[in-house]
């Protein structure tokens, strides 16, 4: 684990990669722990793009007012291409000390964190990660800030399809999010009592799916809901729907459920491990941590050296698929 011995006095806080409901409770964790221990903390804005582009201001307590419940981020994000070249994290690492920030707090996932490795091992630059989003891709990590509100959005949504389906006997499949990992997917599934759940993870195939929801009809079910990882394999919601219509002739209507699950106000669950992830972070700045992100092993806060975390990938609970299929009788 990586550590540095400058006393902090300045830090600055982003969020980077896609937006997470909760992003913001950390924000404000970081800003008021840090100045609660007297420390001046700055806002990049839109991520590694207004580090580079030196769109950094100091942030107050006050600042921080309303934003605890509120989705998205205050500090906007961005996937910068720039920051992937030397030239641009040698930029952003230059506005960095220009402005005499000592450390930094990266609130994003794993593209993030690479980017942060980088600032640590190429300018010096000490960065704790703090895991943010909704895909719970994170290794070294439990839970990342954002998955459960995401999981809730797609759930809800799915209760309201399920009424529909029941009503005209049909057979419905719902994408969900979740990049190149199934976690949405897999807890959405068991939740949301789904017949079948396609994930990255090549769990199932299409003749499977179709045997288990004819099998599903031959003992009285009149509607199903297959639920697919945007990721999975052979395709998406709309593949998949062709797939099932030419080797069974069953229809089946697609919903996407897209965007909607990155929005909106941030469950109880979520604000509370961005406010602990926001705090633990601070507190290992100041302890001369750095180079690591903050993650959870069951309820226990821990630190993960940074490169371990995007070199490695999280595996699904695959246990859960199993189980939503057992259930789903
Ligand atoms: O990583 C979060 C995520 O929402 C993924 O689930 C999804 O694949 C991706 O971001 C979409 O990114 P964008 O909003 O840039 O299209």
């Amino acid at each position: 684990m990586a550590q540095f011995d400058k006393k902090i006095q300045k830090i600055g806080v982003y969020t980077s990669g896609g937006d997470a409901p909760g992003m913001n409770a950390a924000i404000r964790a970081v800003v008021r722990v840090g100045i609660s221990q007297k420390l001046e903390v700055y806002g990049i804005h839109n991520g590694y793009v207004g580090m580079i582009e030196n769109k950094i201001e100091p942030l107050q307590l006050r600042d921080m007012a309303n934003i605890i419940q509120r989705g998205g981020t205050i500090l906007k994000t961005g996937r910068s291409t720039e920051f992937m070249r030397p030239e641009g994290r040698a930029r952003a690492a230059q506005n960095i000390k220009n402005l005499g920030l000592d450390a930094l707090v990266c609130i994003g996932g794993d593209g993030s964190f690479r980017g942060a490795h980088a600032l640590w091992e190429e300018h010096q630059i000490p960065v704790v990660g703090v895991p943010g989003t909704i895909d719970n891709d994170i290794f070294g990590s439990d839970k990342t800030i954002g998955f459960d509100t995401a999981v809730n959005t797609a759930l809800e949504a799915i209760d309201r399809i399920r009424d529909t389906a029941a009503s005209h006997d049909r057979l419905f499949i719902v994408e969900v999010m979740g990049r190149n990992s199934g976690f949405i997917a897999s807890h959405v599934g068991l939740a949301g009592g789904a017949e079948e759940i396609f994930t990255p993870d090549a769990n199932t195939t299409v003749e499977k799916a179709i045997d288990r929801i004819n099998e599903a009809k031959s003992r009285g079910k009149t509607s199903s809901i297959i639920i697919t990882a945007e990721g999975q394999k052979p395709g998406r919601a709309y593949d998949l729907a062709d797939a099932i219509r030419k080797k069974s002739g069953m229809d089946a209507k697609v919903c996407i459920l897209g965007h909607q699950q990155r929005g909106g106000s941030p469950t109880a669950a979520d604000r509370i491990l961005a406010s602990r992830m926001g705090a633990a972070a601070v507190d290992a700045l100041f302890k001369g941590y750095c180079d690591v992100m903050i993650g959870t092993e069951g309820e226990r806060l821990i630190q993960v050296p940074l490169d371990l975390v995007y070199k490695n990938e999280k595996k699904n609970q695959l246990d859960l698929i199993s189980l939503a299929s057992v259930l789903a009788t």
